[in-house]
């Protein structure tokens, strides 16, 4: 081989009899990504601890240094790290000499393009070859009807993207064109820089750590509730976010990976410590739950979820007798990042699993759709795709094989679990991808081995 070829790197994993263990996942990853920026936008110091430290989160970290913030790596543990901030505020943070890179990281692009709307700066964000392939039309549009000028690649509809901030803004009351968190947020950060009140409206529930990371801060965020289940945010211009010490739960999304191998393992029993379970994220516990598994929640603290914090629990999971489920576009939004290893799940039920309306998928960090029904269907998964729908029929004993991760950290982990349970021995290509939301997985992959 010439010292040029590129090596592509190779995991193999080989089925294993017993799955036992203890194990503490990264920091979420949405949060980690919220409290890098909020800290950002507040006077003073900000203490994160246990943030993820995923390549995603770095890309942030970067990011706010750009903008004139000092961010400090107090402790790291290859996994999590605690940073401290100290900012000038949003209103003392100054133009970047450089472009944004934000890496593999569509949250990164997406929220700080909200916050940059209201800066008097001109910034230009970019990333890898897999974020330039994600669209930002979805964000571009609603921040121009608050009066925000951006600007991006093939008629403005791909990074590399301008944010020109030297506008003011204008609040607005928006339905947002597709259900993402990203989007949300997006316009609610800019709400914060505009002149009156800014209200999102959401037809299905996203995630909402920003409203309540927002409330924890000082901002007041309103929630109001229609009957048909929509739910519209709003915040007010010009209030200014105060600083916190805050310590982010483990990551739920990464949790999923060993909540499903436990369940479709015959001889299984793992414990996950300190995982946010925020009813917006929890959705892939009850839709496990829901399929039989059997999945042990131990809440931290009790009383009634006040809106402004994280709920945490420990998890137990063990071998489970899963049965077929019927998923829809709103169970698809409130499970967006686990629905590759949930068809993961639904290869090992009884009965032919459906999943509806995921063509959002198709517009992740890969084309989840295709690239997770070619790896599983390589281990003899049986799985139709039609259009954005998805069809999974259960009870297939998966066989180790050849898989390609498409350099997508959610693809890596769900083949590599499903080598876990295979017969034989799984390759999966690009495996590194891995540390974008959990670095360390493949050490907890070995450690999970009876
Ligand atoms: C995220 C929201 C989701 C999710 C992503 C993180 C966030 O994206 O897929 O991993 O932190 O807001 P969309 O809201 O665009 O679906």
């Amino acid at each position: 081989m010439s010292a040029s070829t590129p090596v592509r790197e190779l995991a193999r994993v080989h089925g294993s009899a017993r799955l036992r263990g203890e194990l503490r996942l990264p920091g979420d990853k949405s949060i980690s990504h919220r409290a890098l920026m909020l800290a950002a936008l507040a006077v003073g110091e900000s203490r994160i601890e246990d943030a993820s430290d995923g390549a995603d989160v770095r890309s942030t970290a970067r990011i706010v240094e750009a903008l004139g913030a000092t961010v400090e790596r107090v402790v790291d543990d290859g996994r999590s790290v605690t940073y401290r901030i100290v900012s000038p505020g949003a209103d003392g943070l100054t133009e970047p000499d450089r472009i944004l890179d934000c890496g593999n990281s569509g949250t990164s692009l997406r929220l700080i393009c909200g916050i940059l709307a209201g800066l008097p700066m001109t910034c230009v964000l970019d990333g890898d070859a897999s974020l330039r392939r994600r669209p930002v039309a979805r964000i571009i549009e609603p921040l121009r009807s608050m009066g925000a000028l951006l600007h991006a690649r093939r008629n403005d509809s791909l990074p590399p993207l301008t944010v020109v901030g030297h506008t003011p803004l204008r609040s607005i009351d928006i339905a947002t064109s597709v259900p993402s968190a990203q989007v949300k947020s997006a316009i609610l950060l800019a709400g914060l820089r505009a002149d009156g009140r800014t209200t999102v409206r959401e037809a299905v529930a996203t995630r909402d750590h920003t409203e309540r990371m927002l409330r924890a801060r000082g901002v007041p965020v309103e929630r109001e509730d229609a009957p048909d289940g929509r739910v519209a945010w709003t915040v007010q211009g010009g209030v200014s976010v105060h600083t916190v010490h805050e310590r982010v739960p483990g990551d739920v999304s990464a949790a999923a990976f060993w909540l499903v191998a436990g369940a479709i393992h015959p001889d299984a029993e793992l414990v996950l410590h300190d995982v946010g379970i925020n009813p917006t994220r929890r959705a892939v516990i009850d839709i496990l739950r829901s399929m039989g598994a059997e999945i042990e929640v131990r809440p931290h603290r009790d009383g009634p979820d006040d809106g402004v914090g994280e709920p945490i629990a420990d998890l137990v999971v063990r071998s489970s007798e899963l049965r077929a489920t019927d998923l829809g576009p709103a169970d698809v939004a409130a499970a967006i990042d686990e629905i590759p290893v949930l068809c993961l799940a639904a290869t090992a039920a009884r009965g032919t699993t459906v999943i509806r309306g995921a063509g959002e998928l198709r517009h992740k960090e890969s084309d989840r759709i295709s690239g997770v029904a070619t790896g599983l269907r390589a281990m003899g998964a049986r799985i139709e795709i039609d259009g954005n729908d998805l069809h999974i029929e259960g009870g297939t004993a998966l066989r180790g094989a050849a898989t390609d991760s498409l350099d997508d950290h959610r693809l890596a982990m769900t083949f590599a679990v499903a080598g876990l349970v295979a017969s034989g021995d799984t390759t999966i290509e690009r495996p590194g991808s891995a540390a974008i939301s959990y670095p360390g997985f493949f050490d907890d992959l070995e450690r999970v081995r009876a």
